[in-house]
């Protein structure tokens, strides 16, 4: 009987192209590691993203172990028993101690992965604390809602949309509804993910923010045509910057002077954007995202952009150059594209209303 064996100079050229393939792998992830990563789970800044950090250090640790183990040991025992003139292969039939061996080791290392988890897991469901910030999360196509209930005019709901506020160190509470499809709420450096389901109200796990800065948020279910674009940020604050914040919501808008080009923004929005979104102290419509201290937000279109002069003013004139939506009653409506037949605004209104919505900041 002949059997192939491996010529040493193919093997050779072998392990070479081996060699090359793990270094090219190595040097992939060095380059894809130092990309900007805003959706990292790697640098928790919560307790809540910290407790699933840690397990998923754990397990990824166990992992590695064991996969170098059981790669070893078979490299070793290839090598050992590999084919040979002149030898002839024991006959094995089962070992009973191997066998509990290599069943008992794994049963521990699943149980030890399993109570963290489940723990964590019953966690979730937590009573909030007393002192903790209550918060509703809507979701829409394609954009957030966010409502603090009672901290609004009135002692009604504070509403903002696409740019979540909270205290850094204070517990928030938040529940997870849904006014179209099912998206889901995700703030991979804080909590999450969890999804927004219509006519149900979900609980996303209580967190603590830990440190002050601005984080990043997507919805992880989707949703239609303009899933991909539909983000948020979530600004962690001081207590004092959070503080000042609800009461500038609060504030009646200061009227722009007579005569200036806010003021003019503002008939136009008087006019067209007050059928759809409220500013406190103007108008009362919560069709589209609440618009109060705008100014003030650092991106436009539920986090797909910055919030310059020239995006906002794209954004006004024709959404549909920027997602995909399509005209249906729930959608902006297109405002400017240099067609009279299309065109609900001119040039130099969408203008006016730029500068307008900008000007309303914190005070
Ligand atoms: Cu909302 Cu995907």
């Amino acid at each position: 009987m002949t059997t192939p064996t491996a010529h040493p100079q193919n093997l050779a050229a072998t392990l070479r192209r081996l060699l090359y393939f793990a270094l090219a792998a190595v040097a992939l992830v060095a380059v894809l590691a130092s990309c900007d990563t805003p959706l990292t789970t790697f640098e928790p800044r919560s307790d809540a993203a910290q407790r699933v950090h840690t397990i998923y250090i754990f397990v990824i640790v166990a992992a590695s172990i064991v996969g170098f183990l059981v790669l070893a040991a078979m490299a070793y025992i290839l090598w050992k028993y590999r084919e040979r003139p002149g030898h002839t292969a024991q006959q094995i039939h089962g070992n009973t101690t191997l066998e509990i061996t290599w069943t008992v080791i794994p049963i521990l290392i699943l149980v030890a992965i399993a109570i963290p988890t489940i723990v964590w897991i019953a966690g979730t469901t937590a009573e909030p604390d007393e002192d903790a910030l209550h918060i509703e999360a809507v979701g829409h196509q394609w954009w957030f809602e966010f409502r603090y209930p009672g901290l609004g005019p009135d002692g009604e709901d504070l509403v903002t949309a696409n740019e979540l506020r909270i205290p850094v160190g204070r517990q928030v509470a938040i529940t997870l509804e849904a006014k179209d499809v099912i998206h889901s709420f995700w703030v991979p450096q804080l909590v999450g993910k969890t999804d927004m389901v219509p006519g149900r109200t979900n609980i996303l796990e209580k967190f603590t923010a830990t440190e002050v800065g601005t984080f990043y948020g997507q919805c992880a279910e989707f949703c239609g045509s303009a899933h991909a674009l539909m983000r948020f940020r979530v600004h962690v604050d001081s207590h004092a910057d959070f503080d000042r914040w609800v009461e500038n919501m609060n504030a009646d808008p200061v009227p722009p002077e007579e005569g200036s080009v806010e003021a003019a923004g503002a008939r136009v929005f008087t006019n067209f954007c007050a059928r759809c979104h409220t500013i406190y102290g103007v108008s009362t419509e919560e069709i589209g995202p609440n618009l109060t201290l705008f100014g003030d937000r650092a991106t436009l279109g539920a986090g797909i952009l910055d919030s310059t002069d020239e995006n906002l003013k794209a954004w006004v004139s024709n959404i549909r150059d920027i997602k995909p939506v399509l005209e249906t009653t729930n959608a902006m409506p297109t405002f400017y594209v240099g067609d009279p037949l299309v065109d609900q605004l001119t040039e130099a209104q969408v203008d006016q209303v730029v500068v307008y919505l900008k000007s309303l900041k914190l005070r």
